[in-house]
């Protein structure tokens, strides 16, 4: 892999910034950013006023703690527009994720606030090791999602060269990475998979393909995950991760040089780490749940949003930039089989682990009797490998779920293809049990 680290003079000043300045910075934008939220939305105004805050009690950085959470049934009470603090007219674009239940999350964003999403895209795409002129192929899906239009006003404000593929399509995808020469992509690291086994399937090298760098969110993967891509590609795989709460992709990403974890824009993005279960704020290394206040957001300012993402904040390395521990899991992922929290990245790492399994799985909950069990469906990397390997293999991987993650569980190893494949995000978990 070549070193792709970007120059100094290239980077934006205040990404290398002394922590003083960048707090200064964030203290001026937390003050204009509460302030046009209570003034402009009547939701955070009646939040305010019930905690009895207001926005001029913000002296410092860390009085933020004492302003309201927002959480996802706040915005879905406020559907469609009745978050944004902007007249709609003033509203360029609307964005929306669909929960699993329910009506979708629906934000907007400004002229202004779509420049910046650009620029702080456009950072995270430079800090992964891309370089103005690069093709960037962008496979995440154009939409209401945030990830293919993000990606791509982003990879334009760099100054590279955008194929908007989005997603789907699979064969097609190794064709233009082919004939474009696609030096960068876009893409959830399980869609990235497929793009892997398809040119498996039409029998080209994929570390022959021109492909240097990978930038993969929008769910969560592990450091065995990028192991994997990278050797099999021999190229650099970073993280990049966003919600579209926040902004979408872009939030904070990985520096190509160091891959330490995730340097959070913080010029644009208050992070706070928070006891899930008392909502108290934890000391920066501690491992709780991650919440934003949006700086300089004009139509959709967020004021403490509880993510339900689990990480830790860590000091600065590439960047001055704090940043996020790659992130394990959310809280309503975890599953908790006969009291013991389970997360789906934890039986990604064992899968990774045992020879001849390949890197595409489900996780199947069912119910017998009273007791909760777990069946994990992963695939054989050949069809031609046996009986005797796949018993074996699967006797391996219920073995090391047992020792390191502490439970027992079902292994079901299919052949090649068994395993419904993702074109965006991965869908981890199947729940079968009765709720209630
Ligand atoms: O997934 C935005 C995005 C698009 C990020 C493309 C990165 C790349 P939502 O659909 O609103 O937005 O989903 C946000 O996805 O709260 C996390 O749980 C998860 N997620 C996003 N990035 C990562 C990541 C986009 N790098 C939710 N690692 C978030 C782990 C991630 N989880």
């Amino acid at each position: 892999m070549k070193d792709l680290t970007p120059r100094k003079e290239d980077l934006d000043p205040i990404e290398i910034a002394s922590r003083d300045e960048i707090a200064a910075l964030q203290l001026t934008r937390l003050k204009w950013s509460l302030k046009h939220a209570y003034e402009n939305v009547p939701h955070y105004r009646k939040s305010f006023d019930a905690a009895g805050v207001h926005p001029d009690d913000l002296k410092q950085l860390s009085d933020l703690s004492k302003f309201p959470f927002t959480v996802k049934s706040d915005l879905r009470e406020n559907y469609p527009f009745g978050m944004f603090a902007v007249p709609r007219e003033k509203v360029a674009r609307i964005h929306a994720s669909s929960g699993t239940t329910g009506k979708p999350t629906v934000v907007g964003y400004t002229h202004n606030d779509i420049s910046i999403w650009a620029e702080v895209m456009a950072r995270s795409i430079r800090a992964s090791g891309t370089r103005p002129g690069d093709v960037v192929h962008v496979a995440y899906g154009y939409g209401l999602f945030t990830g293919g239009l993000g990606a791509h006003y982003g990879a334009e404000r760099l100054g590279a060269t955008v194929v908007p593929a989005s997603g789907g399509m699979t064969a097609r995808q190794v064709t233009l990475i082919e004939d474009f020469g696609a030096h960068t992509i876009m893409v959830t690291p399980s869609y990235m998979l497929s793009i892997l086994d398809e040119y498996r399937a039409q029998g080209l090298d994929p570390r022959k393909s021109p492909l240097q760098v990978g930038i993969f969110g929008a769910e969560p993967w592990t450091n065995a995950m990028r192991a994997e891509i990278e050797d099999a590609f021999d190229m650099h795989a970073v993280d990049i991760y966003g919600l579209s709460e926040v902004m979408g992709p872009g939030v904070a990403n990985e520096c190509v040089e160091t891959k330490d974890g995730l340097h959070i824009w913080e010029d644009h993005f208050y992070p706070e780490i928070i006891d899930p279960e008392t909502g108290a704020v934890l000391p920066d290394g501690e491992k709780g749940e991650l919440v934003f206040t949006s700086l300089s957001k004009e139509a959709f300012p967020i004021v403490r949003y509880r993510t339900r993402d689990l990480t830790r904040l860590l000091p600065g390395t590439a960047r001055s930039m704090r940043r996020m521990e790659k992130i394990t899991g959310r809280s309503d992922d975890m599953m908790i089989l006969r009291g013991v929290n389970v997360f789906p990245t934890q039986i990604e790492e064992q899968i990774l682990a045992v020879e001849g399994l390949a890197p595409h799985f489900q996780i199947e909950l069912t119910q017998e009797g009273r007791m909760d069990a777990m069946t994990i469906h992963v695939e054989m990397l050949s069809a031609d490998l046996g009986d005797d390997l796949r018993t074996n293999a699967s006797r391996q991987l219920c073995d090391r779920i047992k020792d390191v993650v502490g439970v027992t569980v079902r292994v079901n190893a299919t052949a090649p293809g068994g395993v419904a494949r993702s074109q965006g995000k991965a869908v981890r978990i199947v729940d079968h049990r009765q709720k209630g």
